[in-house]
């Protein structure tokens, strides 16, 4: 066991504050990463604020963060994938039994003892798993993601939240050429979303709040961007999506969005609000539409994902600060003041 530094919040109602941890030596199959970046999620701050207390309560002191990028320093002997040196990413998860019929099929996020990075039992340590809001990190090299080396690595971090959580349905969707494809909230997920979908080759159309992002939407992919208050820029669009993504933190009226898709349409909910959304009945049955969920995605396809992310180029757009500003950076997540992504250069964890 060694000491390691982190970010801590030690009740639902207090700051991010500056803390040591307990992390593992490197067992035979593990791999110790220097963290260089850690994006910072909407969940992290959902789960800081034990805002989905019936889903998954927070245990406390809570470590955050699940977009991790980093320098392997250590590997244990039996590792094959990585030395030291090289680089490495984390997402969601750190380990998963391996063996059930989710795991074989290589979708460790439905597995029913999957390991979140944190917020969940630790193992090999008791207590509960601690993200990476931290100096280092030690993962099973299972869940250990390489990195494309021609990519900016401050930009790649949030690819292990915000990439698979939108490239993984849109996969499985279907979303592509010919095909339209609206993406519901400009934020960290939903700008990944429009990069995606635009390599993919299909019209994405983003529906946002914050008419300030309309260039923003352009630049990032969109072929056209609508402002979700205005109601007539909406009704233009009824019954002509094949597919839409629901990014959206907060409460919000999902029936505007099932209205706008095609018979056989389907919306998929990848933002998590507090509070359960209304959906009536009528406007999936009238089309035969269909509103699915889906959370993050299995290592295998989050290793695609980063390597089309290296193919076509593609990181997260992200403003860079360092862990002190990560309390200022949560305000500012709420108010939908990010562009598009904060990501915490870990540097600066060494001052404090
Ligand atoms: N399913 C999964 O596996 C998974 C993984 C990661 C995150 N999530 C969840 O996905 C959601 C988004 O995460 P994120 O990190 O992308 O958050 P984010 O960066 O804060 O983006 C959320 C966006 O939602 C829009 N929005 C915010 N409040 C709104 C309101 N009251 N009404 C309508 N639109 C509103 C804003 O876009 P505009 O300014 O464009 O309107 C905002 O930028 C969170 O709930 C998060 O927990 C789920
Ligand atoms: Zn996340
Ligand atoms: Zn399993």
């Amino acid at each position: 066991m060694y000491k390691a530094k982190a970010y801590s919040a030690a009740s639902e109602t207090s700051p991010l504050g500056s803390t040591t941890i307990a992390r593992r030596d490197p067992n035979e199959k593990d791999v110790q990463i220097e963290i260089l970046y850690c994006g910072i999620c909407h969940s992290d701050l959902h789960q800081v604020r034990n805002e989905w207390k019936d889903a998954m309560p927070t245990v406390y002191p809570c470590v955050p963060g699940h977009e991790i990028v980093g320098r392997v320093t250590k590997v244990g002997s039996a590792v094959t994938k990585f030395k030291a040196g090289d680089l490495a990413a984390v997402g969601c998860m750190v380990d998963s039994d391996g063996t059930c019929p989710e795991c074989r099929a290589g979708l460790e996020q439905f597995c029913p003892n999957v390991t979140y990075t944190y917020n969940l039992p630790d193992k090999h340590l008791g207590g509960v798993t601690y993200g990476g809001y931290s100096d280092s990190i030690v993962v099973d090299e299972r869940f250990v993601l390489r990195v494309p080396t021609n990519l900016n690595l401050a930009g790649v971090a949030p690819l292990l939240c915000a990439g698979i959580t939108t490239y993984s349905p849109m996969r499985h969707w279907g979303v592509g050429k010919g095909k339209k494809v609206g993406v519901v909230g400009l934020g960290g997920l939903g700008h990944m979303a429009v990069k995606f979908a635009h390599a993919m080759g299909a019209h994405v159309v983003v529906f946002t709040t914050s008419p300030n992002k309309k260039d923003d939407a352009v630049r990032l992919g969109a072929d056209e961007v609508v402002v979700s208050r205005n109601a007539d820029e909406m009704l233009k669009h009824e019954r002509s999506f094949d597919f839409i993504l629901d990014a959206v933190s907060a409460e919000h009226d999902i029936n505007a969005y099932i209205n706008l898709l095609k018979r056989d349409g389907n919306i998929t909910l990848v933002g998590a609000p507090e509070k359960p959304l209304a959906v009536p009945a009528f406007g999936l049955i009238m089309g035969r539409r269909s509103l699915s969920g889906s959370p993050i995605g299995g290592i295998a396809e989050t290793q695609e994902m980063l390597d089309f992310c290296g193919k076509h180029n593609i990181t997260s757009d992200v403003e860079v600060i360092p862990i002190q500003k990560v309390n200022e950076a949560y305000e500012r997540l709420l108010k939908s003041d990010v562009k598009y992504r904060f990501s915490i250069d870990m540097a600066s964890l060494k001052s404090n």
